[in-house]
């Protein structure tokens, strides 16, 4: 079940309050927590799970997954152990999904559905109802799945055999082709996809990790079907899209000095760290190492000035839930920061252009929104104006980012429903308070 996140939470301040410093704590990665939990609950057997993200969406797959019958339990060290029910062994779920604030858990589980002789009714909030999901529904239909609707709430009902085939996506997205890979592990024969530009190949990974038999080169995927997935003992790196708050609130708060250990620094994941590098951030990746086949270093992050950059379209894939906090970053750049190629923002948990816009313009920043592309003007490091009341709606980032923005602000920021941040990051103000007490 989603969590309960439709009544708002009273609204915080963020104001200046002294350089931060320290060691930052920082959630597993949510995307790789997604999909450790679904392919656990496909293995014959008991996983064990260190580090997997407690928060929102990852309650909405598990109990998804329990209801198809995996067993999943937390122990007293937070580990996660995870009973398989076996590739094509999913039961017929008594109730509908309520996936909350989740597209990667309405997306990927649609894709796990499709292949199993079960139907199911999937629900989610008021953000995810609003949310496209033509681009997994179609290809979906395609392998023989029933689904009617294009947007939540909606019905999958799956069929076996499935129909082994190739799919040439059309947009970059990893939670498209990790549906349908997805799909393809109760899929007699080979499931393979041609991607439109590299995106997060967590999944590629992780079936390597449980036995699956997957090869990727060239922007093609190919996954063989029915495999007996092993269980596994896995640890989960720390989130580079939860770390990027941090980071950022290190870059701009004057005299801060932070480490964030076990960072993911999977290079399908590291757009945002490039750039601010290019816009001369003070940013090292140390101890580099790997876990469970992905590879995680410790992140140093220390204030300094940053310079205002283009940033190519071809970056977007590799930073695409990094843009609310790199604008904000950006508005503390000397001159202006462009970034293009922004349509798929347009579709985020809101609209993300429009709502970083209109936050920016109401804290004293100049943007120009143009299409797909947005401009803003920065400050050169000078302290935000700040004096302004945001609403994020249920946009966990954006909340964090203007959070982030209060810090160097000569005016408090407010934010509401600032509980939404639970989504992805529980324990953000805590975090923020280890390193710079409020
Ligand atoms: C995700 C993929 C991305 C990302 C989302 C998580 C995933 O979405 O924005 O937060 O775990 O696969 P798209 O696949 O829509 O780009």
């Amino acid at each position: 079940m989603g969590v309960a996140l439709s009544k708002p939470s009273p609204m915080h301040a963020f104001s200046p309050r002294g350089p931060l410093r320290g060691t930052a704590r920082i959630p597993g990665d949510k995307s790789i927590s997604h999909r450790a939990l679904m392919c656990a609950a496909l293995a014959v057997g008991r996983s064990r799970i260190e580090g997997l993200n407690l928060g929102g969406d990852l309650a909405s797959t598990r109990a998804a997954l329990q209801a198809m019958g995996a067993r999943i339990e937390t122990g007293a060290d937070r580990a996660v152990t995870v009973e398989g029910v076996g590739v094509g062994g999913l039961l017929q779920p008594a109730a509908p999904f309520d996936l909350g604030n989740s597209g990667t858990s309405a997306r990927l589980l649609m894709g796990l559905v499709a292949s199993h002789p079960i139907s199911a009714e999937f629900a989610g909030d008021a953000s995810l109802m609003r949310r496209p999901m033509a681009r997994v529904a179609a290809p979906l239909r395609r392998i023989g799945a029933r689904i009617e609707g294009d947007h939540l709430p909606l019905t999958v009902a799956g069929v076996y055999p499935a129909l082994a085939t190739r799919h040439v996506l059309d947009i970059p997205s990893a939670q498209v082709k990790s549906a349908l890979l997805l799909a393809g592990l109760n899929t007699p024969g080979i499931t393979e996809i041609v991607e439109a530009a590299p995106t997060r190949d967590h999944l590629e990974r992780m079936l390597g990790l449980f036995g699956a038999h997957v090869e990727s080169a060239d922007g093609r995927i190919a996954l063989r079907g029915e495999p007996d997935l092993r269980p596994q003992r896995l640890v989960i790196p720390g989130d580079a899209s939860a770390a990027a708050f941090l980071a950022v609130a290190a870059l701009i708060v004057p005299g801060s000095d932070i480490l964030i250990p076990r960072v993911g620094v999977n290079p399908t994941r590291m757009g945002l760290y490039e750039i601010l590098r290019e816009m001369g951030a003070d940013l090292a990746l140390v101890n580099r190492r790997k876990v469970s086949n992905e590879p995680v270093a410790d992140l140093v992050v220390r204030h300094g000035a940053l310079r205002g950059i283009e940033v190519p379209p071809e970056l977007a894939p590799s930073m695409i839930d990094e843009y609310p906090i790199f604008f904000i970053a950006a508005a503390f750049a000397e001159g202006i920061t462009r970034a293009h190629g922004l349509a798929e923002l347009r579709l985020k948990e809101s609209d993300r252009i429009a709502g970083m816009a209109a936050g920016l313009r109401a804290i004293g920043i100049r943007v120009e929104e143009d299409g797909d592309a947005l401009a803003v003007h920065g400050l050169g490091g000078a302290p935000l104006p700040g004096g302004a009341l945001i609403d994020p709606g249920l946009d966990h980032r954006v909340a964090m980012s203007f959070a982030v923005a209060g810090l160097h602000a000569r005016l408090a920021i407010g934010v509401a429903n600032m509980a939404i941040v639970d989504i992805s990051f529980p324990g953000f103000l805590s975090a923020l308070d280890a390193l710079s007490p409020a």
